[in-house]
């Protein structure tokens, strides 16, 4: 052995070492959040990185290439046959190789317990990349090395060295902030690029030994350039998938800040009223079940919570003696509290982005035969939510408890909606009530 392929043996030596701490750097950088070890990590590491997984491979896929000399007595013919040999081998431990990576992967994402497993393996794969590479580079040099030899293994490993940076850079950090959220794509597409990747490498690692040196060159400058290219294109795909769950993070983020505005807006018109504690509230929840009854979609049911949420709202105009008077009240403190319906749609109607909350406020006191106010108008020119409202409003007011009376029982609310069908209510909503009062057998649903 001269010198010179100490010197680069060496060097393909510590290109190893180099990529398996960059592999622990990567799960632990990606996936160790808990409590679990660094050592083990370390441990698990070196157990199962993808070179241990590749050595495996090409090991374990001798035993059928033995099965197969066995059981056909082709070891007679062993030097005719070498070429078949080689092509079994390729192919098993190809296949061995997938699985076991699959495999550990799998093994180490819930040893993690990493909620996305595609990713570990991704991560896998993407190193399985690296060490295939190199270990073609291994098993291609003989011994004695000359001075050209000796200079395209050092541009070959400073190659790797600079690719695998790169991976680790590039593709690692995106990947990371990835891995610490929920995926908005499926990870699972990441796995095919690799795989058909490591696949080709492994083939190469046997073809490459009858290539003389200027094709074995051009192949490795291909190689090399559909790597750099492989590592962007990652970098490109996982850096969009962030941008795309921070987007849809943000927007969740305003969603709930709206609900809980709302909720507490619905809180505020409760307390005003000494009575009605949590009435807004459960009567957002009961609308919301009546709609889902009636099979209206998430959305509509979404908007009719927050319609039920803030259908009292104008109460904040109604002066509090008024609302809380314990007596009967006059005809004129009457007209006052009719009212409210009014100063509600006046307030929700700025609400721009939102224009059909405004509905229920207005019209949730309007009655089916057109008895009710502000506007008495009847049946289906009342919008449906408001005679949804209707309905909750007074199943809520049937079912609380008053300063004079405890909630009224079960059968006496059914018999109430089912008597007011048609009159007060609309009859198809008042049936799906009582779809619901029946079915809530031990009577939870009351303040
Ligand atoms: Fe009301």
């Amino acid at each position: 052995m001269n010198i010179l392929s100490l010197v680069s043996n060496i060097l393909d030596f510590a290109f190893l070492i180099w990529c398996i701490v960059l592999f622990y750097l990567s799960l632990k950088k990606c996936f160790l959040n808990g409590k679990k070890g660094k050592v083990g990590l370390l441990l698990v590491t070196l157990f199962t990185n993808p070179l241990v997984v590749y050595i495996v491979s090409l090991y374990a896929a001798l035993i059928p290439m033995i099965a197969v000399l066995i059981v056909f007595g082709l070891d007679k013919y062993v030097y005719n046959v070498s070429e078949l040999l080689s092509i079994i081998q390729i192919i098993t431990a190809g296949v061995i190789y997938m699985l076991l990576t699959f495999l550990f992967s799998r093994l180490v994402g819930k040893w993690l317990k990493v909620p996305n497993r595609s990713l570990v393996t991704f991560v896998y794969l993407m190193f399985g990349v690296f060490f295939s590479v190199s270990i073609r580079g291994y098993s291609n040099e003989t011994l004695e090395s000359s001075l050209p030899t000796f200079i395209f293994s050092i541009a070959n490993t400073t190659v790797l060295f600079i690719a695998s940076w790169f991976l680790y850079h590039f593709v690692i950090k995106a990947l990371s902030g990835l891995t610490n959220q929920k995926r908005a794509v499926n990870a699972k597409i990441f796995l095919i690029p690799p795989a058909i990747f490591n696949l080709t490498y492994i083939s190469l690692a046997f073809t490459n030994l009858k290539l003389s040196f200027e094709s074995r060159t051009i192949v490795y400058i291909f190689s090399t350039i559909i790597t750099f290219l492989f590592i962007w294109a990652f970098y490109v795909i996982i850096k969009n998938i962030n941008a795309t769950n921070e987007e849809i993070k943000a927007k969740n983020q305003i969603k709930t800040l709206s609900v809980e505005v709302m909720e507490a807006l619905a809180h505020t018109i409760d307390a005003k009223d000494k009575y009605t504690n949590g009435h807004s509230v459960r009567v957002a929840k009961y609308s919301r079940m009546i709609a889902e009854k009636m099979g209206l979609d998430a959305e509509t049911c979404e908007n009719i919570y927050y319609m039920g949420l803030l259908h009292d709202i104008g109460k904040i105009g109604v002066p509090n003696e008024i609302i809380n008077k314990p007596s009967r009240l006059t005809d004129e403190e009457y007209d006052v509290i009719k009212t409210h319906p009014g100063i509600g749609f006046d307030i929700l109607s700025q609400i721009n982005s939102r224009p059909d909350l405004a509905k229920g406020a207005r019209w949730h006191h309007e009655r089916y035969d057109g008895k009710g106010y502000p506007e008495g108008i009847a049946g289906e020119k009342i919008p449906m939510e408001a005679r949804i409202i209707a309905v909750a409003d007074s199943y809520d007011a049937m079912t609380s408890n008053r300063s004079y009376r405890h909630y009224l029982p079960q059968e006496t609310v059914r018999a109430e909606i089912e008597k007011n069908e048609g009159t007060q209510f609309d009859p198809e909503i008042a049936k799906y009530m009582i779809m619901i009062i029946d079915e809530d057998k031990d009577y939870i649903l009351h303040e």
